[in-house]
């Protein structure tokens, strides 16, 4: 691993991950491949550790003739693929543009992949990895008592959101399997933490609450995710990339699965100790009911034994201590909530998303 393209390196994970890398690894130089959409933002990539070993570099993975021209420019021969729409609210509003990033960027990566590595230059297999980046999503929705989901289940994916991240992964194990591209794949539960665009549950929730806006909880608050530290995240993904077999998958997950409402009212306690409301009325009060989101998957849980097991992962950060610090980490940094906060798109999408969801209580 020396030249290493990260796609979606302004994003939320794919941000972190650049400063993990960057932290971890003398040797390389990381080119930061990023479209700059509303995701994603150069206000996540100030303060780098190391930053003469990072190049950000502004274009889409959409775009394959300028994928061909970075991969001979920079001799890339390590991809960490993060670029995607990422949030489902907006695949059931826009489900098109997921098609086009998740589905077709993924395959014109894969095909400039293919071609500098493969056919122009014939390097050797130990030489190369693409490692794409999955969600837990392509799994479905779990029933009560049903089983974690493991690197076995089959995929049964429900938001165009997870049906498009279910068919990147395909076209990626097809390049494995029918042109020997070497990849890995990890499926990764629901991350938190810094620098989280607030359209995410966590971030939204602690930012309207800070801002004594109503704290909207889709359906009965009863759904479950399985919550994991971004920074854990980035360790997985890491030793996967350097020590994961090619052609395996592995399954990411925390085994923190509270219902979403305890998760807000937890927010809500925390910032009631940390930045209490001038009239002294609890934050909790501000938790609003309203209409659920459409196709709602109801549970997540994922079996991280694996991982564990073969590449001795293990996370770092409880929730209760990641939320605490995520909370902190909001309050801490104003200037990046402005930013992110002030975009036009960021409110419109506020107004599309919330304006018509009428309260349920
Ligand atoms: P994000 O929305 O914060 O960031 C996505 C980044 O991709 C943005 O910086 C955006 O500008 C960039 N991007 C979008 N289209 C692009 C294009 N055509 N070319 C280049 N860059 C483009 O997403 P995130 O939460 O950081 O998620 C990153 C990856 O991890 C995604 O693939 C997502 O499916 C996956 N994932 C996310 C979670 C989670 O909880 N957030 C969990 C598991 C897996
Ligand atoms: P989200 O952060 O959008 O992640 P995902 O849909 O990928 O799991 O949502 C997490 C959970 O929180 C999900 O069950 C939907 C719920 N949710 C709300 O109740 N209210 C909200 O405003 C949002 C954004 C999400």
């Amino acid at each position: 691993m020396k030249n290493v393209l990260i796609t979606g390196g302004a994003g939320f994970i794919g941000s972190n991950f650049v400063r993990h890398l960057l932290n971890m690894e003398e040797n390389i130089h990381a080119f930061n491949l990023d479209a700059l959409t509303y995701a994603g933002s150069l206000e996540n990539l100030k303060d780098l550790p190391f930053p003469q070993h990072h190049t950000f570099i502004n274009g889409s993975i959409l775009d394959q003739e300028f994928l061909n021209g970075l991969f001979q420019k920079h001799q890339i021969d390590t991809i960490v693929h993060f670029a995607a729409e990422s949030h489902v609210d907006r695949s059931i509003l826009g489900p098109g543009q997921f098609v086009q990033t998740n589905i077709v960027g993924t395959f014109t990566l894969l095909e400039a992949a293919r071609k500098f590595w493969l056919q122009d230059n014939h390097w050797d297999h130990h030489q190369v990895r693409f490692h794409h980046i999955s969600t837990d999503e392509v799994f479905g929705s779990l029933a009560p008592g049903q089983p974690a989901w493991t690197e076995e289940t089959s995929y049964a994916p429900n938001s165009p959101y997870a049906a498009s991240k279910a068919s990147s992964d395909h076209l990626v194990r097809s390049y494995g399997h029918t042109y020997d591209l070497p990849y890995t794949i990890t499926n990764c539960s629901n991350n938190y933490g810094p620098y989280q665009f607030p359209e995410k549950l966590i971030p939204l929730i602690i930012l309207n609450a800070i801002e004594e806006k109503p704290l909207p909880v889709y359906g009965d608050g009863q759904q479950v995710r399985d919550w994991l530290h971004v920074e854990d995240h980035c360790s997985a993904i890491h030793l996967v990339l350097t020590k994961g077999l090619a052609g395996s998958t592995f399954n990411i997950g925390g085994d923190n699965q509270p219902a979403n409402l305890t998760i807000v009212e937890t927010i809500c306690d925390i910032l009631d100790e940390r930045k209490p409301r001038a009239n002294g009325i609890p934050h909790r009060d501000l938790i609003r009911f309203v209409k659920d989101r459409p196709g709602h998957d109801r549970r997540y849980d994922m079996d991280a034994g694996k991982i564990r097991r073969e590449l001795g992962w293990q996370p770092r950060h409880n929730l209760t201590d990641g939320l605490l610090d995520t909370v902190n980490w909001y309050l801490t940094h104003p200037e990046w909530v402005l930013a992110i906060r002030k975009q036009l798109e960021y409110q419109s999408w506020l107004a599309k998303n919330y304006d018509t969801r009428e309260k349920t209580s």
